[in-house]
This record gives structure tokens, C-alpha cells and sequence, in this order.
């Protein structure tokens, strides 16, 4: 395809989906018959699922944070921290992504709207807590816990469960990626189903004068959405894709 031309009064915001890390040998979701790494979601990524088994919970995130150490960044981690290089402020990354290889390909300009895998965070902190919350923040963690009897106690008490959003949670950052898709004048989704609320919203979000492209090997179920479809690997379409005025 053409080269997207930011001219200096645009700006750019990008979405990322599991695809985008796909090269890198970590699995995407929703391609695997309704399994994710071999456990249904409801069993490993909800809240009922930690008051269920807590231990069973931090097999499959230290499962995962184990396949994310051996992982590194590739062709299109690499070309979105170009990107941010070439823009400076004029570029904000939104990823749905919880591994670390945007940042450890050069990205700073980035939010995690569902978590990170290597934080982790109290059980009684964040969101919905109302009175009763702790008030320790999430921390950098990348220990593997396999037993309930080794799951770390955060001071108050609580047990340290992983800074992940699960289904049912409330994705975080909500405002900033709001106001960076209301300023936005392209926007980039890469490598992500559009199936999941609200990341699948945000190209209806973006103004009717906002140049709305996907970039996958297959239609996203929001393509109508988009002003362009590019069918390809992030790896392969994203390197050199903008051009920076
Ligand atoms: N380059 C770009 N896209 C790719 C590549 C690639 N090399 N390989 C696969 N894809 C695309 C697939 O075509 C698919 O559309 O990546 C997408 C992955 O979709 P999902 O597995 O549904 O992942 P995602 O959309 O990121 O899931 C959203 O769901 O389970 C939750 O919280 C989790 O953040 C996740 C959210």
C-alpha cells in the first residue's frame, strides 16, 4: 500500500491487538477453538475464577509470563517505536496487550488498557474496592506463583493477584485513550479481532474526518468501520508504512 502521510498539524493514534505479537511467537486468543493456552477464559481470566482457585489463576499467568520472557520484540513492535521517534507527542500507542514488548522495543507513549503480565498488584486494590480498599498500587512482579500456599500477602492482608483486567473488569486509562482518539487524525488498529468492548468501539469513537485503518491478515469483525483494510502481517505492512512531515 501507499505510504500514510502525517502531516505536521495530524496525529496518530494506534491500537494494538494480540496479532501485533503474534511474530513473536505468543499466542493469539481467539484462534484456538474457544481456548486460550489450553483453559477456557472462565476458568483463568475473571474475577470468579480467583475467588474459585487463586492458584490455578497464577499457574496460567506465570505460564505466561515465562513464554513473554523468552519472547522478543519483531519487525512491528519495532516500526511503532520508529514511529513514536518520528512524532514525538503527535503519536499515542493504546495496546491490549499485556506482555512488555512494545516498551521493549523502544515504546514510551503507550498505555495498557487490560494490564501488564510482569505487575501485579493486591486483590483488595483498584476499582469497585468502594471503602474498604487497599491502597497499595500495582508493582512490578515477574515471580511465578504455582500454589496457593506461595501466592504473596500484601501487607493488609489480601493476596497479590496479577494487574491484569479480566473479563468483567473495567479496562484502565479510559480517559487519556479518549482523549487521545478525540485529538487523533489517523488512526492505526493492528492485529486485533474487534471483539472485545471497548477496544472495538474505539474506531466509532474517532471523528467521520479520522482516516480509519486496519492492518491483519483478516478482516476485523468491526471492518466496516474502517476507511481502509491492509490484509497482511503487522511485521510485513507496518515497517516504513508512515511517512513524517
Ligand atoms: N499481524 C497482524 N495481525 C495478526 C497477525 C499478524 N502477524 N496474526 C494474527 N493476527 C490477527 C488475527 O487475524 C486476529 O484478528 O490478530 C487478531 C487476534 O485476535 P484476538 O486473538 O481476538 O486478540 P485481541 O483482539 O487482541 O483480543 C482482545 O481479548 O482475551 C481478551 O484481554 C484479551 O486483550 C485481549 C482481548
Amino acid at each position: 500500500m501507499e505510504r500514510i502521510r502525517i502531516g505536521p498539524e495530524q496525529r496518530l493514534f494506534v491500537l494494538t491487538g494480540a496479532g501485533v505479537s503474534a511474530e513473536s511467537g505468543l499466542k493469539t486468543f481467539r484462534d484456538q477453538d474457544g481456548l486460550w493456552e489450553g483453559s477456557r477464559v472462565e476458568d483463568v481470566a475473571t474475577p470468579e475464577a480467583w475467588a474459585r482457585d487463586a492458584a490455578r489463576v497464577w499457574r496460567f499467568y506465570s505460564q505466561r509470563r515465562r513464554e513473554a520472557r523468552k519472547a522478543e520484540p519483531n519487525a512491528a513492535h519495532r516500526a511503532l517505536a520508529d514511529m513514536e521517534q518520528a512524532l514525538g507527542e503527535r503519536f499515542f500507542l493504546c495496546t491490549q496487550n499485556v506482555d512488555d514488548l512494545h516498551e521493549r522495543a523502544g515504546s514510551r507513549r503507550l498505555v495498557h488498557m487490560h494490564g501488564e503480565l510482569f505487575a501485579s498488584r493486591c486483590e483488595f486494590s483498584g476499582a469497585g474496592m468502594g471503602a474498604f480498599a487497599c491502597s497499595r498500587g500495582p508493582f512490578q512482579d515477574d515471580s511465578l506463583y504455582e500454589t496457593e500456599a506461595a501466592i504473596a500477602r500484601c501487607a493488609c492482608g489480601g493476596r497479590i493477584r496479577p494487574h491484569i483486567v479480566w473479563f468483567g473488569e473495567m479496562p484502565l486509562k479510559m480517559n487519556r485513550i479518549e482523549r487521545e482518539i478525540a485529538q487523533s487524525t489517523t488512526m492505526l488498529v493492528v492485529g486485533t479481532s474487534g471483539a472485545v468492548y471497548p477496544a472495538a468501539n474505539f474506531v466509532h469513537w474517532a471523528g467521520a474526518h479520522v482516516r480509519r485503518i486496519y492492518i491483519g491478515p483478516e478482516e476485523p469483525g468491526n471492518a466496516d468501520a474502517f476507511s481502509e483494510i491492509v490484509l497482511g502481517k503487522a511485521g510485513e505492512v507496518l515497517p516504513g508504512l508512515v511517512d513524517v512531515d
